[in-house]
């Protein structure tokens, strides 16, 4: 073996991290940060340390890196504490204690012009309520963040240009945000944080307010976004679907705590516990778990293990059963010319139950962990 082998998946990791966080509390209340360091109030549960202390945890001691390129969902529900979470990336909110790096670099040691820079440049917000200028146009609104970055006339009015094209907002340059619906306010707003050309794009529940069809847009636009430009981000939402969506890794989070953290087939095939199990309870699992996960090795006694249509590993179970429902054959899970397994019927019915069949790579396997995101394209053909 060569001696790459000695580079373990940890230190890999950490090269292609942006933001890198280690072991962050956020409390508040009075002496809060009495808190993180102290076993005895760390380990009561939420209510208990509000009335022994008067004190909130809002993020209790967590870890996680967002890669770079990745679409990072941080779920949970209402004051399970998503927004101080990332509030405390670029210290919106000052953290208690723990550590948070971008690019490897301290952010809770930088000094107020450093951070702007941080918060201007390279981790753009975009908020639930847009807090676009009312009385500037949609390109002044676009543009303002490149005004402030000290960026000149002409120059940042061609690159607003460019972006509002981008977002689909061309010919609406001269409205006021109040001219404009919901969802082309919510396109300004990250029009204008697509406009500084962030390393990472921050979004706090940005669609919540939006109709459903409207936000189903915009999570569409997020999704093209990502695709195209390959832009780190990390999103904040306390809808499920929204989640499994746009998510490469989803971070459940729980009274301040991640419960769990993996790719949406990890927390819908392998729920960490009964309150991940029952989160995701209602999820069409074909439409999550993959062919990798579920499939079983080729009988090479059997003939029909050979006839059937070919599938990407990455293909939804869903797609798999449409196409062994047309064949009558397994589906063969090919990467490239390469077979990897086959999944029959009983293999996407287990799927289906929510059971591992005999055989089945099994739900959050190693293929689960290097899962790709669900919206990936099936590269592979599916006969019909
Ligand atoms: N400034 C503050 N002072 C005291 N407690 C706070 C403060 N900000 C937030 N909290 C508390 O911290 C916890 C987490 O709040 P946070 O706003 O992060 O939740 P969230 O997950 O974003 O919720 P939502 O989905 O409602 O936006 C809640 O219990 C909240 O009441
Ligand atoms: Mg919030």
């Amino acid at each position: 073996m060569s001696d790459t082998a000695t580079v373990t998946p940890a230190a890999d990791a950490a090269t292609d991290a942006v933001f890198a966080v280690r072991n962050l509390w956020k409390v508040f209340g009075p002496k809060a940060e009495t808190v993180p360091g102290n076993a005895e109030l760390t380990g009561l549960d939420p209510v208990e340390l509000r009335e022994r202390t008067g004190c909130t945890a809002a993020v209790r001691d967590v870890s996680f890196e967002v890669k770079k390129g990745e679409v990072f969902v941080v779920m949970g529900l209402s004051g399970s504490g998503k927004s101080t979470l990332v509030r405390c990336l670029t210290r919106l909110i000052e953290p208690t204690s723990g550590s948070v790096e971008i690019d490897g670099e301290d952010v809770l040691a930088m000094d107020k012009n450093r951070l702007r820079e941080l918060r201007r440049h390279r981790a753009s917000m975009v908020f639930q309520h847009f807090g676009l200028l009312p009385h500037r146009t949609v390109l002044d609104n676009v543009a303002y963040g490149l005004e402030i970055q000290g960026v000149a006339r002409a120059e940042r009015r061609e690159k607003a240009m460019k972006v509002i094209e981008k977002v689909g907002l061309e010919g609406l340059e001269q409205r006021k945000p109040g001219q404009l619906s919901g969802g082309q306010q919510q396109r300004v707003g990250l029009a204008r944080a697509l406009a500084a050309d962030p390393e990472v794009l921050l979004f706090d529940e940005p669609f919540s307010a939006l109709d459903p069809l409207i936000r189903r847009d915009m999570q569409e636009e997020v999704v093209r976004l990502h695709r195209e430009e390959g832009r780190t981000m990390v999103f904040i939402t306390h809808d499920l679907s929204e989640a499994l969506k746009l998510g490469d890794r989803i971070a459940l989070m729980r009274d301040g705590r991640v419960v769990q953290l993996g790719t949406p087939e990890e927390i819908v095939g392998s729920p960490a516990d009964e309150y991940v199990r029952d989160f995701v309870r209602d999820v069409p699992r074909e439409q999550v778990m993959t062919c990798r996960s579920a499939m079983r090795p080729v009988d090479s006694d059997a003939d029909e293990d050979t006839k059937g249509p070919a599938i990407a590993p990455d293909a939804t179970v869903s797609e798999a059963i449409e196409a062994v429902a047309r064949s009558g054959f397994p589906a063969r899970v090919m990467d490239g010319a390469r077979c990897l397994g086959v999944v029959d019927h009983e293999q996407l019915l287990g799927v289906v139950a929510g059971v591992t069949p005999k055989g089945a790579a099994g739900r959050g396997g190693p293929a689960a962990k290097t899962g790709p995101s669900i919206r990936k394209e099936v590269t592979g053909e599916v006969a019909s």
